[in-house]
């Protein structure tokens, strides 16, 4: 019997694979690794000290695998992260993933795990029961996403040392904000998003913030001068609330502020003159709200900025940038403005801006046109393009061309080779048959 053509080809492949990977792959650095080390059935982590029994009883009763010494890194999709303290380690950090709706906390449990200054909480539908005051004593960062049947402000509020909150797509009760912040004197990071939170900003925040993000909720009301009295926030996203008023020209004390969204609410009024005080702005985003006036000229010498959107909004005018601005920037929106036009002879149509250029007044000479028909809007404005220095498509350099990828240029190279070669073999084959 001879040999069928298929299983030699397969172990012809099989020599030749390896040769074709790891000319692909760069060279590794000559570390041996700790599995050749002659000791290798030891884990590192047994010169350390065991985990607490009672911890490893909670972790059971959490249904975390404990086969595996939870200590050890990586440890089991990495939920749990010890101590190094003697004779027996603490869990510093445990992650909840993915629980089973039949999982129940135990009060007992979470005395025991009082060693936590980390807990997350996620895709965890499971009841929320009273926090041990051990735990919530010790507790730093706390994280509910997706996590929890309903909870309120109250029982949030317990949690009075964290110095960070991530709370989003949970069923949130609260009279509002303040309920749940009037303790926590230490947050430095704050995130309560799409929790349908209602009530106003609180009037009163009396920490270092550095990252507040109320996005999806119901907040309704102005921006208080409590928020822009916080001279080390960073981050500031109010959007997809149902705030108004004017945006505050206070605004422009937030000296730290890199990210700012106050989009799809109601804010009115003007763009604050005070925001060019803002130093480091790299993200503004005013989109969907109602302001109106003009776009200032101070936002093209904002040297950090990289994305800016003011789209749909009722701002007029002339818009106030150059290209090499438009160019300087990742992402601009200033489409759905009815009054806002370019002017022609500053800027090309390429540019694609959804805005109608301008008559020699100032006003847009034809609706804006719309995104779909944007491809026919070259032609039409075609005689408006005068100026050929900005005919390398601005639009265009949004999408990032990255030349084609060597790994995947080298992978198509292999595999156009071996199938060559498998068209070769058979066609041998054939013949020597
Ligand atoms: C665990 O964390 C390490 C380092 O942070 C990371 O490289 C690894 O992919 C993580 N493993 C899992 C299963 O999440
Ligand atoms: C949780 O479930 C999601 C989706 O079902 C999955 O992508 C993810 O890997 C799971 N995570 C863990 C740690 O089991
Ligand atoms: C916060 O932590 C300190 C010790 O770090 C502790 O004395 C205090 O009781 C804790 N506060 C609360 C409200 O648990
Ligand atoms: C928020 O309210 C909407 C509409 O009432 C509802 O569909 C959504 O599930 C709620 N979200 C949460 C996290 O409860
Ligand atoms: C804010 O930080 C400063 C210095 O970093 C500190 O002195 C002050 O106590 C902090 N305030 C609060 C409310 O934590
Ligand atoms: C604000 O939150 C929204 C939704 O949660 C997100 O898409 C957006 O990127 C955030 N913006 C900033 C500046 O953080
Ligand atoms: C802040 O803005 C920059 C630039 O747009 C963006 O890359 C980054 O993800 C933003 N950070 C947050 C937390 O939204
Ligand atoms: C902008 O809107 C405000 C009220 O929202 C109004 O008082 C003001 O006159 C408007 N300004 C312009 C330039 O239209
Ligand atoms: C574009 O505008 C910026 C800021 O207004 C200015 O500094 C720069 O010189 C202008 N560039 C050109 C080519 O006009
Ligand atoms: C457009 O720019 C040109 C050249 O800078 C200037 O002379 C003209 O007044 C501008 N038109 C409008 C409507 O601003």
């Amino acid at each position: 019997m001879k040999p069928s053509p298929p299983s030699s080809l397969t172990i012809l492949l099989f020599l030749l694979l390896p040769t074709i990977t790891i000319s692909l792959s760069p060279p590794l650095p000559p570390t041996p690794s700790p599995t050749s080390l002659p000791h290798s059935s030891i884990p590192s982590s047994s010169s350390s000290s065991p985990l607490d029994p009672n911890q490893l009883k909670a972790l059971q009763s959490l249904n975390i695998p404990t086969s595996k010494d939870p200590c050890s890194q990586p440890s089991f999709h990495n939920a749990t992260q010890c101590d190094a303290s003697k004779p027996f380690r603490h869990l510093i950090s445990l992650r909840l993933t993915n629980c089973s709706s039949y999982l129940s906390l135990s009060f007992t449990a979470l005395k025991s795990l009082s060693t936590l200054n980390t807990l997350q909480l996620l895709n965890c539908p499971i009841t929320p029961i009273r926090f041990p005051p051990q735990l919530t004593s010790s507790l730093r960062s706390f994280t509910c996403i997706n996590s929890l049947h309903k909870i309120s402000g109250v029982w949030l509020s317990h949690l009075a040392n964290l110095t960070e909150l991530t709370v989003s797509n949970v069923q949130l009760k609260a009279s509002g904000p303040y309920v749940i912040l009037s303790h926590m004197t230490k947050l430095k990071t704050l995130t309560i998003s799409h929790c349908n939170l209602t009530g106003s900003l609180p009037r009163h925040i009396h920490s270092n913030l550095t990252h507040i993000d109320f996005s999806n909720n119901n907040l309704k009301g102005t921006i208080p001068p409590s928020i822009t009295m916080l001279d080390s926030l960073e981050i500031l996203n109010l959007s997809s609330n149902a705030l108004k008023g004017e945006i505050p020209s206070s605004i422009g004390d937030l000296i730290s502020l890199k990210n700012l969204s106050l989009a799809s609410n109601s804010f009115s009024g003007s763009v604050p003159d005070s925001l060019s005080a803002i130093p480091g702005l790299v993200h503004l985003d005013l989109s969907s709200n109602q302001l109106n006036g003009s776009i200032p000229k101070f936002i093209s010498e904002m040297r950090n900025l990289n994305y800016l959107n003011l789209a749909n909004n009722n701002l007029r005018g002339v818009l106030p940038f150059n290209s090499s601005f438009i160019k300087s920037l990742a992402v601009l929106k200033v489409g759905g403005n009815s009054n806002l036009c370019y002017n022609h002879s500053v800027l090309s149509s390429k540019l694609k801006l959804e805005v109608a250029p301008c008559d020699k007044h100032g006003m847009p000479v034809s609706p804006p046109p719309s995104k779909r028909s944007s491809s026919a809007d070259d032609s039409t404005d075609s005689d408006y393009n005068d100026d050929g220095d900005y005919d390398d498509g601005g639009s265009h350099k949004k999408e990032h061309h990255h030349g084609p990828n060597k790994v995947v240029l080298g992978v198509a190279i292999a595999l156009s080779s071996i199938v060559f070669l498998i068209v070769f073999l058979i066609l041998c084959s054939k013949c020597c048959r």
